[in-house]
């Protein structure tokens, strides 16, 4: 059965999207303040159900201008003592047309939805921009907001990205890009850069000035590491790829409070990485985070782990 289709099962059980808490980030009205991370609705098209299970934003992707296949299976692993997860997928998707398509076929979720855009593998890093403006001027008139993913460690040479100064031409670029669609079509969609868990203090302090001279409206912290602290009794760890869950849960608070040291509120921050509870949740609001997403455990726990953020958040 396919993930739509199970997903679609589940959401008969639970209640439509939940209006907790409401907040206003990036301009943008959340219903509440729990997202599913990039990487599990890659397509776009399982926004109905998720929404169904309580998520107040769905971030789908990431996607790319052409379709591509990813990396050959296996490609996603379970670290099933650790509740962490290996992958290696590589941007599996359909490609931006169609990824815009499915989307306008959801019809009964009311939260945000955000378009997490990336480079086609065979594409140049040198040409890299040019597959983020075509991404964004594709989705821009369905996304409610845009994700930047300069982080992902499954496309070789992607995090190069994040150099300061590739970083803030790809900013610059991109913001002209939206102020020109904004024009066009008479809104407004923030654009958040997404940034890996990997990063030194100095690094981080550089991207920060970078975000605030180019007008980022919001960051994304973090992706997954491609460290393997706290799983190196696993002997699964040896897999290539970036590890999600617990295990990034302290390093990306840890970026996520260096950030806002700098940013200061200036630009919202998403908060996400190993949260699986609701202390963690909480952890991440006090470093800095406005709103916060999930993945991994909500693979090892299902929808009640959303419901546990939405009553404790
Ligand atoms: C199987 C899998 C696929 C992922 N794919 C993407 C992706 O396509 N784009 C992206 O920005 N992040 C992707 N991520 C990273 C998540 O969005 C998230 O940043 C990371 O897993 C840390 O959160 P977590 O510990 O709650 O899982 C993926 C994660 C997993 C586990």
């Amino acid at each position: 059965m396919r993930l739509a289709e199970q997903l679609g099962i589940l959401a008969l059980v639970y209640p439509a999207a939940e209006f907790v808490n409401p907040v206003e980030v990036m301009g943008l009205r959340f219903p509440n303040r729990i997202g599913l991370a990039a990487g599990l609705d890659k397509e776009g098209n399982t926004i109905d159900a998720l929404g169904r299970l309580g998520f107040g934003f769905i971030e789908i992707g990431t996607i790319t201008p052409r379709p591509q296949a990813g990396n050959d299976k296996p490609r996603l692993f379970r670290l099933i003592d650790e509740k962490s997860i290996i992958n290696r997928m590589g941007f599996n998707n359909p490609g931006i047309t169609q990824g815009v398509a499915n989307v306008k076929k959801s019809k009964t979720f009311q939260g945000v939805i955000g378009f997490n855009i990336g480079k086609n593998k065979d594409t140049p890093n040198e040409n890299a921009s040019a597959d983020y403006l075509a991404c964004l001027r594709e989705a821009y008139s369905v996304a409610d907001y845009i994700a930047v993913n300069l982080s992902s460690p499954n496309t070789p040479g992607l995090r190069d990205l994040q150099n300061a100064d590739s970083t803030a031409r790809l900013l610059d670029l991109l913001k002209k890009e939206q102020s020109q669609l904004a024009k066009e079509h008479g809104k407004y969609v923030p654009i958040a850069f997404k940034v890996a868990p990997d990063l030194a203090v100095d690094h981080i302090d550089a991207l920060a000035e970078v975000f605030l001279k180019g007008g980022l409206d919001g960051l994304i912290a973090t992706n997954t590491t491609l460290s393997r602290h706290g799983v190196e009794q696993n002997p699964l760890h040896t897999q290539a790829g970036g590890l999600s869950g617990p295990p990034v849960c302290q390093m990306s608070t840890a970026v996520i409070q260096q950030f806002s040291s700098h940013l200061a509120g200036r630009i919202p921050i998403i908060g996400v990485g190993g949260i699986s509870s609701a202390e963690d949740a909480q952890e991440k609001i006090r470093a800095g985070a406005s709103l916060l997403q999930i993945y991994t455990s909500f693979i090892y726990q299902g929808p009640q782990i959303v419901k546990d953020l939405l009553n404790k958040c």
